[in-house]
Parts: structure tokens; sequence; C-alpha cells
């Protein structure tokens, strides 16, 4: 069985490359390198003893998606993760950002019709549920209007399966995950999160800041209506979200899925607090972190988390991993980046 796995040199991407070639499943990536780097393939074979197939190119182009379709016939399934993802860039770069993300769907949706590939696995995000009135959000919740362009597209490339989906009941079958707030590595420290320039996300900023590069974590916010009044958030391990993807692939594959359009929340159920977080990450790993706490960040929400209910007795699939040992893997990759 072959995977085409979209943005596979990507954070994501490459654990899931892993845990599918772990899996028995043949792989082939298409990645315009536009976020990640060419080494990431080494890496995924010194890990998983399998080299993938690889492409270079961009997938919001239509001519040469519909050529590297012609090439690869033997496609049973997608992964796209392939985006742009960076939320106050999306705000600044909003055409660019609906162009990418959308027409990279669109012209994969297209492809998959016109070459008889009946599965995909899209990546969207808990983005969509906005500040939920009730917690936790299960897949019952309403989705709320974005807060920024990078959250529309995931609105927006749901609706797009979702319409698709309804006029191809007998050849289109999609699965959004509706991922939370991935973080942590590979335990090899091979792959993991390697963002570009100064990270917007909470772990690579502490695990930077640990290894040297800043000075200081600033802590946004401790006016929050929670028990310690900083924000709260459902962390996952990656390679619990990356088995996560294997299991909506062979819920596909093996005809299991309910519906030609479903979609899942991925978290682990568990709400920790940014306090929590930084003291967790002090006390697994003995650095001693340096923070303060600042203003609250524009756009930020308060508190989210997941009932993972629905998606665990559906796909069979919990995550596994603790906040200490995600937290552990995280920093020993960025030690290993670091040559630490
Ligand atoms: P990433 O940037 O590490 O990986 C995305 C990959 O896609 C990169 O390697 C990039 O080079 C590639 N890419 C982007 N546009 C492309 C195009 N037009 N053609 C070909 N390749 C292209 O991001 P990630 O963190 O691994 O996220 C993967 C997916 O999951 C994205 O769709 C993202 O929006 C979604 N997501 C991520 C998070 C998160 O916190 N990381 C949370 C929710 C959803
Ligand atoms: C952000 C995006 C979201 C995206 C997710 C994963 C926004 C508003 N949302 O979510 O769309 O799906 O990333 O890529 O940007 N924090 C600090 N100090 C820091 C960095 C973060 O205190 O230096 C806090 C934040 O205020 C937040 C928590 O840590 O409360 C998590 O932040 P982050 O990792 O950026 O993820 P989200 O904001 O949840």
């Amino acid at each position: 069985m072959q995977i085409l796995v979209t943005g596979g040199t990507g954070y994501i991407g490459s654990h899931t490359v892993v845990e599918l070639q772990n899996k028995g499943y043949e792989v082939v990536i298409v990645d315009n390198l536009s976020n990640s780097q060419i080494e990431v393939l080494d890496n995924i074979e010194k890990i998983s003893g399998i080299r993938p197939a690889f492409e270079q190119f961009d997938l919001s182009e239509r001519d040469l998606t519909d050529a590297f379709f012609q090439k690869y016939s033997g496609i049973s399934a997608i992964i796209h993760f392939a985006a742009f993802k960076a939320v106050g860039e999306s705000v600044s770069k909003s055409l660019e950002y609906y162009r990418n993300n959308l027409v990279s769907l669109m012209n994969l949706l297209e492809g998959m019709k016109k070459y008889k590939i009946p599965n995909m696995v899209f990546s969207s995000s808990c983005t969509v549920y906005g500040q939920p009135d009730v917690l936790p959000v299960t897949e019952e919740t309403p989705r709320k209007e974005a807060e920024s362009p990078y959250g529309n597209t995931k609105a927006i490339c749901e609706d797009i399966m979702r319409d698709y989906c309804k006029s191809h009941e007998e050849d289109i079958n999609c699965i959004a995950l509706r991922y939370f707030n991935p973080i942590g590595a590979h335990e090899t420290g091979l792959i993991g999160e390697l963002p570009v320039g100064v990270p917007n996300n909470l772990v690579p900023f502490i695990t930077q800041t640990a290894a040297g590069l800043r000075d200081e974590l600033s802590i946004f916010g401790e006016d929050y209506d929670t028990p310690d009044g900083t924000a709260i958030r459902d962390y996952i391990n990656v390679v619990d979200l990356a088995q996560a993807h294997v299991v909506a692939i062979d819920r596909m594959l093996t005809k299991k899925s309910k519906a030609n359009y479903e979609y899942f929340n991925v978290g682990t159920g568990e709400g920790y607090s940014v306090m929590q977080l930084v003291k967790a990450f002090i006390e697994v790993t003995g650095v001693d972190l340096k923070y303060k706490v600042v203003e609250r960040r524009a756009g930020d929400i308060e508190k989210i988390w997941a009932d993972t209910s629905f998606g665990n007795a559906e796909l069979g699939w919990k995550a596994q991993k603790s906040l200490e040992e995600t937290l552990a893997s995280a920093w020993k990759w960025e030690k290993k980046v670091r040559g630490l």
C-alpha cells in the first residue's frame, strides 16, 4: 500500500512517515521544502531503516500535481500536511496563506477523483473551535469564526472536503483530524520541530531558552480565569499524533468509516497551564529555566482541551505518552540540534 504524505519532511509529517513505515506502508513524500530540510530524509531512514520516495514541488501548482499523480499510479491514500502554519504571518500575508492552503487541497482533491485515489486524511486544528463556551470540546461543539487567516484556511478546507464528499459518496473519503497542541520529538532525538527564526510556540521557545539561544521565556498573561491564572492547552505528543494518522488510514483502507467525511479531535483530554508546563519542564530536565510573566498575547484564547471520547472509541486510538516524557523528548531533540 503506497501512501502519499504531503509535507512529509515537516514536523508532524516526518514523525508520521516513520510510523507509517514501521507499520509496513510504502511512503512517497511531496514537499517543496519551504519550511523543512532535505536532511530530514536521512534521519527518517536512520530511524525506520527505509528511505521514503521524495518529490520536491509546490502542490499549489496544478500541472505539477497532476504530473505527479501520473508518475505515481499506485497510491491508495493521502495524508495532507503541507500548508503554511504561522498564525501571525498569516495576518500580513493572508493571500499567500489562502492560495497555498486552499489551492493545494483543491489540486489534491481533483487528483483523487481523476486518478481514483479514494482516501485522504487532512491536518485540521482545534483553532476551528475558537474559545469554546463549554469545556472540554467534543466534535459536536460548534465551530467559531476564525481569529486569523491561518485558522480560516483550516475551517474553509474542512468545508471544501465536506462539500466535495457530499457530491462524491462513491469515490471520495476524507477524515479531518483536529489537532490540539502537538509538542515533543521522536525518542531517538533524530527528528523534531525546527522553527525558523524566533519560535512563536511555547515548547520550542522553552527548549531554545534552556539551550541558551534566548535569554528568558515570557509567559503571556497570568490573569486568566484558570487555577493559576495562566492559559490552558491540551498538549499532545507528536508520536502519539503520528500514530493517530496511521489509525485513520487503516480505518479508511479497511472501510470502517461511518461516513465519507468524518472529523475527530486529537488531543489527550488533559489541560495543562503554561505555568504547569514550565514547572514540569524544569522538573524533568533539571534546567534552571529563566522566565517572567508579561502581558497577554493578542489573539490568544484562555483555555481549551479536548473531549477525546468519541475519537478514542471510533478510532480505537488513545494518546499514550505522559507530559513528562514528551518534554524530555523535546529537550533531547533541542540538545542534539544544538550539539549540546
Ligand atoms: P511544518 O511546516 O513543519 O510542515 C509542513 C510542510 O509542508 C513543510 O515541510 C513545508 O515545506 C511543506 N509545504 C508547505 N506548503 C507546501 C506546498 N504548497 N507544497 C509542498 N509542500 C509544502 O508544519 P507541521 O507543524 O508539521 O504541520 C503540519 C500540518 O498540521 C499543517 O497543515 C498545519 O497547519 C497543521 N497543524 C499543525 C499544528 C502544530 O502545532 N504544528 C497544529 C494544528 C494543525
Ligand atoms: C497556536 C495558534 C494555533 C495553532 C497552534 C499550533 C495562536 C493564537 N494560535 O496555538 O492556531 O494551531 O499554535 O501551532 O497563535 N506562550 C507563552 N509564551 C511563549 C509562547 C506561548 O506564554 O513564548 C503561551 C501562549 O500564550 C499559550 C500557550 O503558551 O497560552 C501555547 O501557545 P502556542 O504554543 O503558541 O500555541 P497556541 O497559542 O495554543
